[in-house]
């Protein structure tokens, strides 16, 4: 799409900047349209930070909420990683805080703990390995015997358990966007596109898991959206995503779920704020490097995946 003259100009100006910075625009599927529109790469999570790992450029500029910038910054520390509004956060992130962590750990001897993506780096390297919504499953598959801990998505967490046929200690956290999604946003869209198919995310409540057709990530939707030979598909996540569906699928219908499953700290995002990123360099995200290197280690497992 391109972009109308109001932005024209501010795009203009972002690959001026991005040109002469030697950067790159990495932007989350949740993004406003016209940040979307301007990444080099869009993607989930999980392809974000495999994105970041193998990129050459010198500076990226992550569109998305802070844990992504400080995965990338975990994965490649001699890059400048930032992030266009330093208030952009995780809710779901800041469930959790690694002391937290540590003192349920201490009350678990030789538990395994499994940290979802979204929380801290200091989370994380308190942590044996990590998941995105996108290989969850795949990665608790590969833990040998003993508990499992999961943090901090109690849905998630749920969900890979039912998958896995293993039982889980989850932590209580949860998204606030996905939370809002009801059974009946997803009954009321069936009764109107009657047939269509129904794509949720895990971080849904399970009464909504339970109406899927497909449980996939952001990312795991659009290969789906892309090869099932299904015309309408009734989207249960946050509607950025909605875009870029419509975008590389002509011909087919994506019904949002619902208006309310929108992702305040996605969206404070803008055009204008990527624009003042590059040319202050800011705000650069950063991580210790002692809570870095075992951080790390938990995504390196992960990526191994
Ligand atoms: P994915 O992009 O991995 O599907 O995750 C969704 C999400 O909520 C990221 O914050
Ligand atoms: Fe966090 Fe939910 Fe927003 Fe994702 S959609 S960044 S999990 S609050």
């Amino acid at each position: 799409m391109e972009p109308d003259d109001k932005n024209k100009e501010l795009v203009d100006k972002i690959l001026e900047h991005k040109r002469r910075r030697g950067a790159v625009i990495l932007a989350h599927n949740y993004q406003r349209s016209e940040v979307q529109d301007i990444g080099d790469f869009v993607g989930d999570s999980l392809e974000l930070s495999r994105e970041a790992a193998k990129t050459d450029a010198r500076v990226i500029v992550f569109c998305g909420v802070h844990f992504m910038a400080e995965t990338a910054s975990i994965l490649c520390p001699d890059k400048v990683v930032l992030l266009p509004d330093e208030g952009a956060g995780c809710p779901m992130a800041d469930m959790i805080t690694a002391k937290d962590l540590i003192e349920k750990k201490n009350g678990l001897p030789g538990v395994h703990v499994v940290c979802y993506v979204n929380s801290s780096a200091a989370v994380k390297a308190e942590s044996e390995i990590c998941c995105t919504s996108a290989n969850a499953v795949e990665v608790v598959k590969s833990i040998g015997e003993g508990e499992i801990l999961f943090v901090p998505d109690q849905y998630l967490g749920q969900y890979v358990a039912t998958k896995v046929n293993r039982p889980l200690i989850v932590w209580q956290g949860y998204c606030p966007t996905h939370a809002k999604i009801q059974p009946e946003d997803i009954l009321n869209q069936k009764e109107k596109y009657p047939g269509a198919l129904v794509l949720v995310h895990p971080e849904c409540r399970p009464d909504v898991i339970a109406l899927a057709d497909r449980v996939l990530s952001t990312g795991g939707m659009m290969k789906f959206a892309r090869q099932t030979d299904a015309k309408v598909m009734i989207i249960a996540t946050e509607s950025g995503l909605l875009h870029r569906l419509g975008k590389e699928n002509p011909g087919k219908t994506f019904v949002p779920v619902t208006r309310k499953a929108l992702c305040p700290n996605m969206k404070r995002i803008t055009l204008e704020k990527v624009l003042w990123s590059l040319e202050g360099m800011k705000y650069e995200i950063k991580v210790p490097e002692d809570i870095r290197v075992r951080a790390k280690l938990a995504l390196d497992k992960m990526l191994a995946i």
